[in-house]
């Protein structure tokens, strides 16, 4: 394998001779000599070959334009310009030639342009510094866990049951809808589809994933979410990846104390690994965004529960577009208002009023509120949702009525509370917002390659 424009980079000029391979950013041309940057995305920086025009005629260096992809060998010294080292060339070779239509030219082009361009947008500096940090930090996901002894499930994407209850689900089907087959009283006739019932891509690992904690006692789930949610914002997309660890033996105060340290260990990696890629977003993304997750992660998360946040915000109602009162749902300006005008720090808000949550969370003895919590961050509001789960097999069975949920559907959730039920509690991360708050970035849809949301489904 040859090196890596990051390997180059950090050699020390010497007399071998270096191949680098790459695709051209830049060409600048003077009377003796020609310059060309070259990026692999391996890093921020690209390498600059220097061609001296003695030795390349302009017919070698006709096809080297923005775009290309070159190959060029030469030795590495001493740069004359800002960066430490350079490429003298001695051959270049150019493999795929790029047209003058080539939609990334040497200009700062719009977030919204790119997502047109969404198979060509990691070849620049904001897309590659998404993709490296979205990689330091799916990678620092399952370093966390395994450091802790947690087993990494993985739980089914085609799912029939609905987790969070909300009906927000995109149907798996292979029945002919042209032509669907009815039952005698006119509903679909489910039995002919593929898997003989209804069946949804999974809005959440959680049910198949308690299943395994109360064998495993902690697991942690690391895969694609589907929610068919119709909601054209920011901070939601219709495909994201969600991480769900599940611990057995556990209460909510364990579930919390695990979702700071967890976010504070990702945050720590993206900062020790990708320092030059979060002085990028510094600079040209969020002012201050470093700082910000330096204070993250040196300061505790307030705890707050729900009724002392309502009372918190209800003081404030006149400045919000949606007034705050006990049993409403805490929306995304009262969330950023807690966090950033109340506390200055991820705050985690915990026993939620039940209406407002999903049936599957542990009552509490005052029949009006669930062990639930929410992990909210300045900027971007909820990161996190979790809760201790209802293990008391009579207590969840009246939920579900209550709800309207037909226990014989989640037959093998409830044998779980007959079978060694015991206290258990998780959360899910949702990973792109996670990215979205380590760099800054204002738009979902731009930290993640190809974002799915309502009416988009390009390439
Ligand atoms: O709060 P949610 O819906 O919780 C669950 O799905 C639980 N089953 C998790 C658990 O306890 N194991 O989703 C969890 C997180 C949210 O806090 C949010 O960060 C993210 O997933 N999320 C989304 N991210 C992007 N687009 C969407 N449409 C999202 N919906 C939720
Ligand atoms: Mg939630």
């Amino acid at each position: 394998m040859e090196r890596r424009i990051k390997e180059i980079l950090a050699l020390t000029p010497s007399d071998e001779a270096v191949r680098a391979e790459g695709w051209v950013r830049t060409r600048r041309d003077s009377k003796n000599v020609s310059f060309i940057e070259i990026n692999d995305g391996s890093c921020l920086k690209g390498l600059q070959a220097v061609l001296d025009r003695a030795i390349f005629s302009d017919e070698d260096l006709e096809e080297v334009a923005t775009g290309a992809s070159v190959a060029v060998i030469g030795r590495i010294v001493a740069s004359q310009g800002g960066q430490s080292v350079e490429m003298q060339a001695e051959s270049l070779e150019v493999i795929g030639p790029c047209p003058q239509d080539y939609p990334l030219q040497k200009k700062r082009h719009t977030v919204e342009f790119l997502r047109e361009k969404a198979y060509l947008r990691p070849r620049t500096n904001l897309f590659g510094a998404v993709t490296r940090v979205r990689n330091t930090m799916a990678y620092a996901v399952h370093s966390f866990f395994q450091e802790n002894g947690f087993i990494y499930v993985n739980t089914p994407l085609i799912s029939a049951s609905d987790c969070e209850g909300a009906g927000a689900q995109f149907q798996v089907t292979t029945l002919d809808l042209a032509n669907v087959p009815k039952t005698e009283d006119g509903k679909v006739d489910y039995t002919k589809d593929f898997f003989g019932k209804m069946a949804n891509l999974t809005v959440s690992g959680q049910l198949e994933g308690e299943t395994y904690a109360l064998a495993m006692k902690d697991i942690y789930t690391f895969g694609p979410t589907f929610r068919a949610e119709n909601s054209n914002t920011a901070r939601h997309l219709a495909e994201f990846w969600m991480i769900e660890p599940e611990m057995a033996f556990c209460t909510l105060e364990g579930d919390m104390e695990l979702a700071e340290k967890f976010l504070k260990y990702v945050f720590q990696s993206v900062l020790d690994k990708n320092a030059e890629d979060m002085e990028f977003f510094s600079k040209f993304v969020l002012d201050g965004v470093v700082e910000t997750l330096e204070h993250v992660i040196n300061s505790p998360f307030e705890h707050m529960t729900y009724t002392d946040a309502v009372k918190v915000l209800e003081k404030h109602n006149d400045e919000f577009e949606f007034p705050v009162s006990w049993g409403v749902e805490i929306q995304s300006e009262h969330e950023r208002f807690l966090t950033e005008k109340i506390a200055k720090r991820p705050v985690i808000v915990t026993d939620y009023p039940k209406d407002i949550k999903a049936f599957y969370m542990k009552m509490n003895d005052d029949g009006k509120t669930v062990r639930a919590m929410d992990v909210l961050a300045p900027r971007l509001g909820e990161i996190i949702g979790g809760s201790e789960r209802e293990y008391r097999y009579d207590v969840l069975v009246d939920r579900m009525k209550e709800l309207g949920l037909d226990p014989e559907a989640y037959w093998w959730y409830l044998d779980l509370r007959r079978f060694g039920s015991v206290p258990h509690a998780g959360f899910g991360l949702g990973f792109e917002r996670a990215v979205q708050y380590v760099t800054g970035v204002a738009n979902i849809r731009d930290v993640i390659p190809y974002p799915r949301y309502v009416r988009n489904c390009e390439y």
